[in-house]
């Protein structure tokens, strides 16, 4: 089994905030993270596949192929927007990088061709701070 990454770029605004806390509780849990008006950061992507090598190419998949599908289901979504409000798949969760990491394996699993598995998603908040998610 051979692993493929690709990694891919955006940047996007959000805030964490529980609606179930008042204002004083979320600043006490994720301090300047709650601030009301949004912060951004510059996030950085890893998808990882695996696979045997194709017997025609050598590849486990063509990897502009994938950052197309990444780009499709992912970047375009997500890329210059505001993450607690401009994402369907965000909506009603709290905007974690763990729960980010989840819904982005969600929204890109479906659309990866059957010959690949996927094997994880790394996503990068800050040089300093990634969380991994390898499914269920
Ligand atoms: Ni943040």
């Amino acid at each position: 089994m051979v692993f493929l990454t690709r990694v891919e770029h955006f940047n996007a605004a959000h805030k964490l905030y529980n609606p179930d806390w008042d204002k004083e509780k979320n600043e006490e849990i994720f301090g300047r993270c709650a601030n009301e008006n949004w912060h951004g950061h510059n996030y950085e992507l890893f998808v990882t596949v695996k696979a045997e090598p194709d017997g025609g190419t050598g590849f486990v998949i063509d990897a502009k192929k994938l950052s197309d599908i990444i780009k499709d289901r992912v970047i375009e979504k997500v890329d210059h927007k505001n993450l607690n409000v401009d994402v369907e798949w965000m909506n009603g969760k709290i905007c974690s990088t763990e729960n980010f990491v989840v819904a982005i394996w969600e929204a890109l699993l479906p659309a990866l061709p059957s010959a690949v598995q996927l094997h994880s998603i790394k996503l990068y908040e800050t040089p300093r701070i990634f969380v991994e998610y390898f499914g269920k």
